[in-house]
């Protein structure tokens, strides 16, 4: 695969400070990204709705100095000191230094905070990713004005699937695809892309709720899951019905065929959940109370002729999704019956946004 569009040209004239600010988003894949290969390529084809109110804000400070063989930053999280961060970040920027090689000769002090709980169990590296992507990539286009918007929204994705696979989505919206698939033009495994087709109106401003049902640890780190996936006796036949998933919700989303994406969604998480409840070590990421919450929304949806579904990530949060003309509705339902099911009855009421914002 040809990368060498994004390794920098050698900059001069470099700035001595300069600060950038940008808030990026997390985002919930409907279509879901399970398994990969070296380096930080998917085994299939994802798409998710990018969020707004779940974000991360990230300020890198950069400071001159003399060219170094390593990269050299500063961690803060809300402003304090956050030691064990630090080796996830240096990784990255480890993988992106041959196409960033400019940081090399920057001091970087990174800020960032989360506009979710601490440990929520939303998974924070989407949007912790995307934005320091966004922030480098603010640096890159002060040092070399030729580049265009299109191409820094490009390398800012390509850059955050360094760091998180899934972070490559959350730097445009509402609706991003990120994997090569035939339907999707321009798509790649390196970045994600605008869902190039006009989105029914059914599907525009969708709401997701997330339900924290259980705020600790991740027990299986992403790295491990995905490792999951390889000799898993499934393995291929997923790949396979994942692109399928994709071809069809293609035609869902522009159709507004919601009986039908209720059925995609859905079967998608619980296929996710399958794939880890089928690995060897396996492992068993629903809570009870997940399980009651997934009835009552069954529940719910036959009572009421609803559009109402949910979808999950590698954890026993649930994320309810539902139309626009529905907010009112289910935001009752959900704070007289499905808050029981939460942790200290905590959920975010949330939905889908447009992308990275500069501040
Ligand atoms: C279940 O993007 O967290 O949320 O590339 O190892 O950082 P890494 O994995 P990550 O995996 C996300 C998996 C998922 C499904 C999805 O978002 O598509």
């Amino acid at each position: 695969m040809d990368t060498s569009q994004f390794i920098s040209k050698p900059l001069d004239n470099l700035v001595e400070n300069t600060r950038f600010t940008w808030q990026t988003p997390s985002n919930i894949a409907l279509v879901k990204y399970w398994g990969k290969s070296n380096p930080q390529i998917p085994k299939n084809a994802s798409i998710s709705f990018t969020l707004k109110n779940c974000h991360t804000i990230t300020t890198i400070d950069f400071q001159k100095k003399e060219k170094t063989d390593r990269v050299v930053f500063d961690l803060l999280f809300e402003g304090e000191k956050k030691e064990e961060f630090k080796p996830k970040i240096a990784d990255f920027f480890l993988r992106i230094q041959e196409y960033c090689p400019y940081i090399l000769e920057y001091n970087m002090r990174i800020n960032s905070e989360n506009s979710f709980p601490h440990s929520s169990g939303i998974a924070s590296s989407a949007s912790g990713l995307s934005a320091i992507a966004m922030c480098l990539m603010s640096l890159e286009k002060q040092l070399n004005t030729n580049l265009s918007d299109a191409f820094v929204i490009k390398k800012a994705s390509f850059l955050a699937r360094l760091g998180s696979g899934s972070a490559s989505r959350s730097i445009e919206g509402p609706l991003v695809v990120w994997g090569n698939h035939p339907l999707i033009k321009g798509s790649s495994d390196l970045f994600g892309v605008q869902f190039p087709f006009k989105l029914h109106s059914v599907f525009e401003n969708y709401q997701d709720t997330i339900l924290l049902v259980d705020k600790g640890e991740k027990q299986v780190s992403s790295t491990i899951g995905h490792n999951l996936m390889h000799n898993h006796p499934f393995a291929e036949n997923r790949f396979k019905q994942a692109n399928e998933n994709l071809s069809k919700i293609t035609t869902i989303l522009q159709e507004g065929d919601q009986k039908a994406f209720v059925n995609l969604v859905e079967s998608e998480a619980l296929t996710l959940h399958a794939m880890m409840l089928t690995s060897n070590p396996y492992f068993i990421l629903m809570k009870p109370n997940t399980l009651e919450i997934i009835n009552k929304i069954w529940a719910y949806r036959e009572a009421n002729n609803s559009a109402i579904c949910f979808t999950l990530d590698a954890g026993a949060n649930v994320h309810v999704l539902y139309p626009e003309s529905e907010k009112l509705a289910v935001v009752a339902f959900i704070e007289k019956e499905l808050s029981l099911f939460c942790q200290n009855n905590q959920f975010i009421n949330d939905h889908v946004g447009l992308g990275a914002l500069k501040h």
